[in-house]
């Protein structure tokens, strides 16, 4: 975060350490990043060539989802794991899509929250420093900000986030919790890595990750389908991230396919 788009962040918040939010937002050509970030990334994509092409499909399939949600009637959006609110963020999603809609934004990593509160609209925006794991915090916060109508469906968005909790935090029951939380209608746009056939480049790029960013742990399909009982997925289903209702002419290399799976799914029971 050492360029002009930064906001004046607390000088107590620690750059020196490489972030998941600043690894992610350098690798989808960002700035909002510090040298330590930008070290930590050279090493992982010299191991792994496609990943940023990877984080762009990532990045794209959320810009598809909160379009598809907004077209659904959704006009709630709880970003958990939200990142930096850069480029195709939800609030700038939903306001070009011209409506109004109220988003909070959550994620655990300070840095993250501070650049977020400076930036997203007061109006229709609260930011919250958490951590997806305590719902009853996260769910506690929300209503006591009335951001919400809990009456009214609410669009859950955990957009590369679970596979940052171990299976001992057992991330299916965080998922359900939010889901029963919830009205029903409501829904859950979800990606998540996925460990189909590792290539030794992508194996070594996750080990540089897990020690100097933050643990990653890959899925198998069955084990990320898990995350959507109770919940139906909207057609195409759980799928390849860029093959979820790609747009007209967009295409990407077929290694992009292999690391990481999307759905979108609808609460389907009170
Ligand atoms: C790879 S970024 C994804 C950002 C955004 N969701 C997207 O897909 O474009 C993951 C974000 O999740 C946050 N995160 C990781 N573990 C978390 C946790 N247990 N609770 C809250 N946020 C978490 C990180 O700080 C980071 O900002």
């Amino acid at each position: 975060m050492d360029d002009e788009s930064a906001v004046d962040l607390d000088p107590a918040l620690d750059l020196t350490r490489p972030s998941i939010a600043r690894v992610y937002d350098y690798l989808l050509g960002g700035s909002l990043n510090s040298e330590a970030d930008r070290l930590v990334a050279g090493r992982i994509t010299e191991a792994m060539p496609d990943l940023p092409a990877v984080l762009r499909a990532n990045r794209a399939f959320a810009v598809r989802a909160v379009r598809f949600l907004v077209e659904a009637g959704i006009r709630q959006f709880l970003d958990l794991g939200s990142g930096l609110a850069t480029a195709g963020s939800v609030h700038e999603v939903v306001r070009e899509a011209g409506v109004d809609a109220r988003v909070l934004y959550v994620d655990n990593d300070p840095v993250v929250t501070a650049h977020n509160s400076a930036i997203a609209p007061e109006h229709s925006c609260a930011v919250l420093t958490a951590d997806v794991r305590d719902t009853t915090g996260v769910l506690g916060s929300l209503q006591a900000t009335q951001l919400f109508d809990f009456g009214e469906p609410i669009a859950v968005l955990m957009v590369a986030v679970l596979h940052f909790v171990p299976d001992e935090d057992q991330p299916a029951d965080v998922v359900a919790r939010y889901r029963d939380a919830l009205a029903p209608g409501s829904f859950l746009a979800l990606t998540h890595a996925e460990n189909a056939e590792q290539a030794p480049g992508t194996f070594r790029a996750a080990q540089v990750y897990s020690n100097d960013v933050a643990r990653i742990h890959f899925r198998t399909r069955t084990e990320i389908a898990a995350f959507l009982d109770g919940w139906d997925p909207a057609a195409p289903g759980l799928v390849p991230a860029p093959d979820w209702r790609p747009e007209p002419g967009g295409s990407v290399h077929p290694a992009v396919r292999q690391h990481g799976l999307a759905a979108v799914a609808r609460k389907n029971r009170p």
